[in-house]
C-alpha cells in the first residue's frame, strides 16, 4: 500500500512542474516562509530537493533533506553534485531521526499525510518537536483532510485526480494520481482528520497552529486567468499550517 518512491522518483519529479505546483503550492510556501536567511534549516521528507534547494538559495543554513527513499535522495545527492549548494542529504525516517543539533525551522512538504494512524502522526511530529530549538518554527503543505471526496476529480483540469479508498475515515488512504504527458503516477497517503493533526501536534509541544488557505500566485493569474483557478481555490487540495515549538 505505501508508495514506493524509489520506483517513481523521476516522475514524480516532473509532476513537480504542473503549473498548480508552481502557481500555488510553491507560491503559498513561500509567502508563508518569509525571511530563512541564516536559519538552521532541516526539509523532512524532502523528496528530490524541490524545496530544499529553494530554501538554500533564499539562505538556509546550515541545512539538510531527510527522505525515506534511497531513489529521490540519489536524484537529490546528482542535483547537488551538478551544482553544489552544499546541502547534507541522507535516507532516514522522519519519525526516528534525532540530529542532536536543533533547528530553527523544520519543513515538511507531503510528510504528515503518509501516517495512516494516530500513533504514526504522533511520532512524526515527536521528531518535529524533538529537531526543533524552543521557538523554532514548522511549516507543511499537506493533503487537505477537509477537501470532500465528491470534489475529487475536479483537479483533472489541473492534471492530477484524488481517489478515496473505501469511506473517509481515519486511515483510509487517498490515492492522488498525476496525469503526466507520459501517463499517470500514483502516489498513496492517509486521511486524517484536521482535529486528529491538531491533537498530534499539541500533544509534541508544537502550539500556536496556524492553517493557511492556497493562495495564486500574480503570474499565475496573468497566465491563466482569475477563473481558471477557481475550483481549486473553491475546494482546496492541499492545506498549508504552521506552528511553533513550546
Ligand atoms: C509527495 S513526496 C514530497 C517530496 C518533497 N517534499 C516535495 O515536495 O517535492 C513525499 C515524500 O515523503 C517521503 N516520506 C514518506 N514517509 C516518510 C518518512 N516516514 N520519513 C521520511 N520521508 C518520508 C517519501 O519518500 C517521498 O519522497
Amino acid at each position: 500500500m505505501t508508495t514506493d518512491y524509489d520506483k517513481i522518483a523521476k516522475e514524480y519529479q516532473e509532476s513537480k512542474l504542473q503549473p498548480w505546483r508552481t502557481h500555488i503550492e510553491r507560491y503559498t510556501l513561500l509567502s508563508l516562509l518569509g525571511t530563512v536567511q541564516g536559519l538552521n534549516t532541516l526539509d523532512l521528507a524532502c523528496g528530490e530537493g524541490y524545496y530544499t534547494r529553494i530554501l538554500r538559495r533564499l539562505g538556509a543554513a546550515p541545512i539538510s533533506g531527510i527522505d525515506l527513499s534511497k531513489g529521490m535522495i540519489d536524484l537529490a545527492i546528482s542535483q547537488e553534485t551538478k551544482e553544489p549548494l552544499g546541502i547534507r542529504y541522507r535516507v532516514g525516517d522522519a519519525r526516528s531521526i534525532d540530529f542532536g543539533e536543533k533547528s530553527d525551522l523544520v519543513f515538511a512538504a507531503y510528510l504528515l499525510n503518509y501516517a495512516s494512524n494516530y500513533q504514526e502522526l504522533l511520532s512524526m511530529c515527536e521528531a518535529i518537536a524533538r529537531n526543533l530549538k524552543p521557538g523554532g518554527r514548522f511549516l507543511t503543505v499537506n493533503n487537505n483532510p477537509d477537501d470532500p471526496p465528491s470534489n475529487f476529480e475536479t483537479g483533472r483540469k489541473y492534471g492530477y485526480s484524488k481517489r478515496l479508498q473505501g469511506s473517509l475515515e481515519e486511515g483510509a488512504p487517498i490515492h492522488w494520481n498525476f496525469h503526466l504527458p507520459e501517463g499517470t503516477v500514483e502516489v498513496t497517503n492517509y486521511y486524517l482528520s484536521t482535529a486528529t493533526m491538531e491533537i498530534a501536534m499539541r500533544d509534541s509541544g508544537l502550539t500556536d497552529i496556524h492553517w493557511h488557505k492556497p493562495q495564486v500566485s500574480p503570474e499565475g493569474l496573468r497566465q491563466c486567468g482569475e477563473s481558471h483557478w477557481y475550483e481549486f481555490q473553491a475546494n482546496p487540495p492541499i492545506t498549508f499550517f504552521e506552528c511553533t515549538k513550546r
